[in-house]
């Protein structure tokens, strides 16, 4: 199975990515988190994301591709959910000419439907665990009692002006996926508030594999 996760920051696509590769036995691929091991390892390509990122805007495509291609190879394109990419009409070009060379299923776009205001609520109290990734919410998804405070880290663009900013680049520059996917009917539209569960529930009903011809 391909599934792509797409939808505003904070609309939950890590929350529901470690949920959905556990469940279905899927490579989870998240080009943030990619970045955000860079940036810690102060290698060439954290690098090159890190003010970007920090500001709150989108890291340039060809280098999204070059890290996005270099994780797929590895996992030769197989039973994947993407978190996170592709997030422009490019990088979704460059997506399906590569998934075009190789053979597997179709794709399944997962649209995560969240209100900016709710994005805020979520995004300002988002807490990850340090060593596991983690991702908490203080609270709408509160860690549990044996998680040590002192573990849990504020990601810097979980900052209010770059909470904006990120909101910003989204609504111009990745909301137009949706017109893409949704004209090649790859495009399931799920309502993502309510209880984390219910979430899954609705995005695992979307996850239907047409019947194989015999
Ligand atoms: P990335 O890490 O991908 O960030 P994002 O897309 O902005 O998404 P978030 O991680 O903020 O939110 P999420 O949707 O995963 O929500 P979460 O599950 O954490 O990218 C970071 C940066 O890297 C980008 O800004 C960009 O600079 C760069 N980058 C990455 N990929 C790129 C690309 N392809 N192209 C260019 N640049 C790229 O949940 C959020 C909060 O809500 C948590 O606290 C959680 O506990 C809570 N929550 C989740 N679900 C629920 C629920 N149902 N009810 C209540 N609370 C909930």
């Amino acid at each position: 199975m391909r599934v792509v996760l797409f939808g505003p920051p904070g609309a939950g696509k890590g929350t529901q990515a470690k949920k959905i590769a556990a469940a279905y036995k899927l490579n989870h691929l998240s080009t943030g988190d990619m970045f955000r091991s860079a940036i810690k390892h102060d290698n060439e390509v954290g690098r090159e994301a890190k003010s970007y990122i920090e500001k709150g805007r989108l890291v340039p495509d060809t280098l999204v591709c070059e890290v996005a291609r270099e994780a797929l190879d590895e996992i030769e394109a197989e039973q994947f959910v993407l978190d996170g990419f592709p997030r422009t009409i490019p990088q979704s070009e460059w997506l399906d000419d590569y998934l075009g060379s190789k053979r597997g299923g179709s794709l399944h776009v997962v649209n995560m439907i969240v209100d900016d205001d709710i994005i805020v609520r979520r995004l300002s109290q988002r807490r990850m665990h340090r060593e596991t990734g983690a991702i908490y919410n203080l609270a709408l998804n509160p860690p549990p009692a044996d998680v040590r405070p002192e573990d849990l880290i504020q990601r810097v663009d979980d900052r209010p002006e770059s909470i904006r900013r990120r909101l910003v680049v989204y609504h111009e520059q990745t909301a137009p996926l949706e017109d893409y996917y949704r004209k090649s009917g790859r495009l399931a539209d799920v309502d993502a508030l309510g209880p984390i569960e219910d979430v899954f529930a609705r995005i695992a009903s979307t996850l239907v594999e047409p019947a194989s011809v015999q």
